[in-house]
């Protein structure tokens, strides 16, 4: 065989060797570096070859032995560890690591405001994703063809049995609905969930999202209840204790308002945030209407309350500098793991 294909065929053998036992890291050890072995052989050999071809293999040779030897060194120190321990597992060895996982933005931020509102007395309602006519529009006060409808571009699931039509809730507020409709007052809920809207998908606004719904019924409850429930809320979360009440207008509550946070206009960024006003809107708002208690089988004589629904990813694209909402809902896990780990 040319020296060549000596060589060729070394690396072959290279290649395809294996150790499973300590035998067979001596026997790798006597065939390839031995006094006997594979490369005395060849490195013999090569003196007599043309200086041409002692250009083209010395180096190459040299790597080979290498290779050799560290495949060798690590073997044995593989396979003598493995003794120590009665040939099973070295329990000296350093273990592997395992990524811990991470949770995610929209959870880092429901679940802080689910605490602020546990502190006070406020308990997790749930509701369905796919729900009916009844409990995402026509108990909140929204009849059927009525404008306010148009407020929230919906998806609408169209029964092929021609039985009646489902819709993605557009918001949490359905909660508020099946809530009251379950329980007795006094009630003090909020609600974390995915709400769908037909709406075009941007770096801003994206077809689901998430909100809280918040209500709190029962006797005598005012609206200075909810605005010192919201500046608590604001105080808590934000790190601000200034809010306004802006008038506004939802078909579920009356008065309805808009709650803005002062946040401040002192870099660059609160200028960005507030568009210049130094003022953050967080949520709606509003007294329930009597008409939503009376459609959900509360007295509205005996019991009044208030309530509030907020959007998450704005708060968490604010808090995690995440610029762009689609981001959220990738689950790029390198975009995933920057946020607080889960253990
Ligand atoms: N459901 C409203 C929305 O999605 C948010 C909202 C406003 C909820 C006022 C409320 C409220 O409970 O009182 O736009």
């Amino acid at each position: 065989m040319s020296f060549s294909g000596r060589v060729e065929h070394l690396i072959q053998e290279l290649n395809e060797a294996k150790a499973s036992t300590k035998e067979d890291v001596e026997r790798f050890r006597i065939k390839f570096l031995g006094s006997k072995g594979v490369f005395k052989d060849l490195f013999s050999e090569f003196k007599q070859v043309s200086s041409d071809e002692k250009r083209q293999f010395g180096k190459q040779l040299n790597e080979l032995k290498a290779r050799a030897e560290g495949q060798f060194s690590s073997w044995s120190k593989e396979f003598s560890e493995g003794l120590v321990a009665n040939e099973a597992h070295d329990l000296t060895r350093p273990g592997m690591t395992v990524a811990p996982g991470a949770h995610h933005p929209i959870s880092i931020i429901k679940d802080e405001i689910i605490d602020i509102f546990h502190a006070i007395g406020f308990s997790v309602a749930e509701g369905p994703e796919i729900e009916d006519d009844w409990h995402n529009f026509s108990a909140l006060n929204f009849p059927p063809e009525h404008p306010a409808r148009d407020m929230q571009d919906t998806f609408f699931i169209k029964d092929p049995n021609g039985g009646q039509d489902y819709v993605l809730r557009t918001h949490t507020s359905s909660v508020q609905v099946r809530t009251m409709e379950n329980e007795k007052p006094p009630i003090r809920i909020i609600a974390p969930g995915r709400v769908f809207r037909n709406e075009a998908v941007s770096a801003r606004s994206h077809c689901i999202f998430h909100q809280i719904e918040g209500l709190y019924i029962d006797k005598g409850v005012t609206f200075a209840d909810m605005k010192q429930t919201l500046e608590y809320f604001a105080k808590a979360f934000f790190g601000k204790s200034k809010i306004r009440l802006r008038p506004s207008y939802f078909p579920f509550t009356e008065p309805s308002a808009e709650m803005d946070v002062y946040w401040g206009l002192e870099n660059e960024l609160d200028h960005r945030i507030t568009k210049g006003t130094g003022w953050l809107e967080v949520m709606g708002c509003g007294m329930v209407d009597p008409a939503v208690l009376a459609s959900c089988g509360i007295d509205p004589e005996v019991y009044s309350g208030f309530a509030f629904g907020m959007g998450l990813e704005r708060s968490a694209m604010q808090r995690f500098q995440i610029p762009d909402i689609r981001m959220i809902f990738e689950n790029d896990v390198r975009f995933l793991s920057q946020f607080q780990s889960a253990i």
